[in-house]
């Protein structure tokens, strides 16, 4: 509602009418929300088995607005943790046994039951987190029901779109204050429609629509245990992770904690998907709009206080316009308004806590320490309540801590560069790859730039876009696994252990080949002569260890077979170069990369006898069952040959004239350590859907039998591969692969080996967040249905989705 004052302009102008104008209170109502509150005396216990549950022990939970106490809620214990799990792991047979269909109306009733009392949950939301009502009304709560409402779909649909594949089974889920009910939705739905039961652990400070949805539940009537709620700290969420009978954690929260869950799970054989911080770049071209620009520089930062991950925090503008954008900013920042979320004329609403708004203003000061200049809009925020004005960062150096340094309040920073190159350089210039907004009317121009920019989101002319059809999700140490649309479903589904009927691996308990009677002397006499030790393979280039040492290989007769080098720490760091220096491998078309693969296919199949020969003489299998390895391999490049231009994205349909395109990217430089048993076919079943993908490997070769993957290089070399794609370094598994987990230039490892090696690499990859995929138990390499395919691809590739709204 608008209202005048007095003033001393002409009453006839109306220019002075307009000047003079202000806004007037506009309060939601908020006695239907603090009734409910009162209705529960004011506090609450966990959700288990679908009853209320009293805590040993609360915590208040205040409003961000004033400072007051809201509520009073449970601090989850360790025996709580137990008692959801438990009751989760009870409910998930019948759960698991439902029919699509069945599990889809369930999804449907809570989507349903949201919608119907969305304006309770809003207001409930804007309270308890301090968040605008416009944003919790118009933005969050129909997103929650958006999310509910399209894994109802994906629920009747997952028998017949992810075949062979059944949820993980109890999954474990801690979720941040930013987005209380948002997140629920994010992680609850899809773990729901894989036919996953849930423990689930909102933010400390925002409990409360967490527990009204808890309510919903009961309402419904969902299965008791399907869903379950325990609330409390960190300690809560870390008990929660630490469970040893949960299946999968999801988490999206700060990366220091993320990095925490990494370790804590690492060999445990968990599954992990991480959602973490973020200091997305916002880049303006000089052509853009500029009006459109500060409109959306408005949603980027200010939007739920910056206090997002995604938040376009790092404003990067073309040095031609930089002035005149920041003019414009101020001038838009001066009518901003601050003040009680639940008063509908504001645009921000309070910081969710004193902590929070300390470690801004902190953040702030140590920005004007640093030599950047401050500024802030001449009015004044309320006194009362956590309250933070919007800020606007000039004179800012690329390594100044608050262009680093994820602030997570609405403090822009403001940096300039002269070309696309400069602008690309500068917004990857962050340990995080979240999001990024490219502003330009040339749409030549934002889609060349977009695919370089190294994040899971990108918007050209717009920002924070969501929609539940499109994935959301990081790159580099903004956190693995995407939320929403099918690739968010992938991270909730596992495949369906192998039937009864199925070929049984040649493998012992131990994973080790379990030789298949070797024939003696005849077979091995077919061996050449050992005249040569093979190298390493490193750029393209054979050459020698660093070490100056070589390992042994001793054949299944016990005899000598040949020595190879003893890779160590130099020969990875000089491969992991190389293997960056080949990044265009990356660019080249899908087609491109599969005329090799078929090229390295049939150099292999010219000289099959050779390999198979070597195979056998190193394992002892007989000869023909060497040879047939020698054949699936061959069949295996044929595989990845032909996904290779086949491997497509995907249009999302979002609400949005426009398209959402989900792009494959490849990871980047993997690391691989391959496994002992079939050592020619599991080298190659690992690394030929990197590649194919665009990605490059460096590759420790099976310890035990190395020499099939040092044949390979002169298969390599005679196939036109791209010196640095594939490198191989010979050597001690579990250190090399350790190395590489370590290694911040690896962006993924995949391991195949023991449970010890397995638990390193996860527990050193935490460093860098570096996606790994590791393995202990044996699989059945020969068997397709287990050793290639699409959860291969999967594993190679992030998707980048890619928004592009279109229309005058
Ligand atoms: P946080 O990461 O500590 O909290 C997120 C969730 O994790 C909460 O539910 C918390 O109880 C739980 N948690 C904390 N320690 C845990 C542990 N060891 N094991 C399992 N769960 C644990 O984030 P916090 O302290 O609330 O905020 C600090 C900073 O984190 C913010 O300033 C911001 O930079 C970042 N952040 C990023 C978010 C995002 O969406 N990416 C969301 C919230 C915070």
């Amino acid at each position: 509602m608008m209202t005048t004052t007095p003033s001393t302009a002409s009453p006839t102008s109306v220019r002075a009418l307009f000047d003079a104008m202000s806004y007037g209170p506009a309060p939601e109502g908020d006695a239907p929300a603090r009734q409910w509150i009162e209705a529960h005396g004011g506090v609450f216990g966990h959700f288990i088995n679908g009853r209320w549950v009293s805590g040993s022990a609360v915590f208040d939970v205040f409003e961000p607005a004033t400072g007051n106490r809201l509520a009073q809620v449970a601090q989850g214990t360790a025996a709580d943790i137990e008692a959801a799990v438990t009751a989760a792991r009870a409910a998930l047979p019948a759960w698991r046994a439902l029919s699509d269909h069945a599990r889809a109306r369930w999804l449907y009733a809570l989507a349903r039951g949201i919608q119907k009392h969305a304006r309770h949950f809003a207001v409930l939301e804007s309270l308890d987190n301090g968040k605008p009502i416009r944003e919790t009304r118009d933005i969050d709560i129909p997103l929650v029901a958006r999310h509910f409402y399209h894994h109802a779909g994906w629920a009747q649909l997952l028998g017949a779109e992810f075949p062979g594949h059944q949820g993980y089974g109890v999954v474990g889920q801690v979720i941040p204050w930013n987005f209380p009910l948002l997140m629920l939705a994010w992680k609850v739905a899809p773990a729901l429609a894989a036919g996953n039961t849930v423990v689930l652990k909102p933010a400390e400070f925002t409990p409360l629509t967490a527990l009204r949805f808890a309510e919903l539940v009961q309402e419904v009537g969902l299965p008791q245990g399907v869903f379950n709620l325990v609330t409390g700290d960190g300690t809560t969420g870390a008990a929660l992770v630490e469970h040893p009978d949960v299946d999968k954690i999801a988490f999206t929260g700060s990366t220091d904690v993320g990095r925490s869950i990494r370790r804590a799970t690492a060999g445990t054989g968990k599954g992990l998907s991480l959602e973490l911080g973020g200091k997305s770049p916002f880049v303006v071209f000089e052509d853009a709009d500029l009006d459109s620009v500060v409109e959306g520089v408005v949603d980027a930062i200010w939007f739920n206080q910056g206090q997002v991950c995604c938040a376009g925090s790092r404003l990067l503008v073309q040095e031609g316009i930089a002035e005149r954008l920041v003019e414009r900013l101020k001038a838009r920042m001066e009518h901003l308004r601050v003040g009680h979320p639940l008063d509908k004329a504001i645009d921000m609403g309070a910081i969710i806590a004193p902590v929070q708004l300390e470690r801004i203003r902190s953040l702030c000061a140590q920005g004007v320490e640093e030599g950047a200049t401050c500024w802030q809009p001449s009015w004044a925020v309320p006194t009362e309540g956590s309250f933070h004005p919007p800020t606007l960062f000039t004179d800012v150096a690329p390594s100044a801590t608050i262009a680093q340094v994820e602030i997570f309040g609405p403090v822009l920073v403001t940096l300039t560069f002269r070309t696309p190159e400069e602008a690309v350089a500068l917004a990857n210039n962050t340990p995080y790859g979240l999001a990024a907004s490219v502003w330009s009317e040339n749409i030549n121009l934002a889609l060349d730039v977009a695919p370089k920019l190294k994040c899971g989101v990108v918007w050209i002319n717009s920002t924070n876009l969501f929609d539940a059809a499109s994935g959301f999700g990081g790159y580099r140490e903004s956190g693995f696994g995407r939320e929403g649309g099918r690739e968010g479903m992938w991270e909730y589904l596992k495949p369906v252990p192998a039937e009864s009927g199925a070929p049984a691996p040649v493998l012992d308990p131990a994973g080790e080949l379990a030789p298949v009677a070797a024939s003696g002397g005849e077979e091995s006499a077919i061996m050449p002569p050992i005249d040569r030790t093979p190298k390493l393979f490193i750029g393209g280039k054979q050459v020698r260890p660093d070490s100056g040492y070589s390992r042994p290989v001793m054949g299944a007769d016990g005899r000598l077979l040949g020595e190879v080098g003893d890779g160590n720490r130099k020969d990875l760091r000089n491969a992991v170069e190389a293997a960056h220096a080949a990044a265009g491998w990356a660019r080249l078309a899908g087609h491109q990369r599969a005329q090799i693969l078929y090229y390295l296919a049939e150099n292999l199949s010219a000289r099959a006898g050779e390999f198979a020969a070597r195979l056998s003489a190193m394992t002892g299998e007989v000869t023909t069952t060497a040879a047939s390895e020698v054949e699936a391999a061959i069949a295996r490049l044929f595989t990845y040959a032909a996904w290779a231009d086949k491997y497509d994205g995907a249009v999302h349909d979002v609400p949005l004239r426009g398209v959402a395109l989900a792009m494959h990217e490849p990871i980047g430089v993997v690391g691989v350590a391959c496994p002992d048993p079939s050592p020619l076919l599991g080298l190659v079943s690992l690394v030929a859907p990197l590649v194919a993908t665009g990605n490059r490997v460096v590759v420790i070769p099976s310890e035990r039998y190395p020499l099939a993957a040092t044949d390979l290089y002169s298969v390599f070399e005679t196939s036109d591969l791209p010196a640095g794609v594939v490198n191989l370094v010979t050597g001690a598994r579990d250190p090399l692969s350790r190395v590489l987990a370590e290694h911040d230039d690896v962006d993924a490892v995949w391991y195949v080996g023991s449970r010890e090696g397995a638990t390193a690499v996860e527990r050193a990859s935490a460093a860098n967040l570096k996606r790994t995929w590791t393995e202990w138990t044996p699989r059945h390499w020969r068997d397709p249905r287990m050793g290639e395919g699409r959860a291969f691809l999967r594993r190679a590739t992030q998707v980048k989705n890619l928004w592009i709204p279109y229309g005058e």
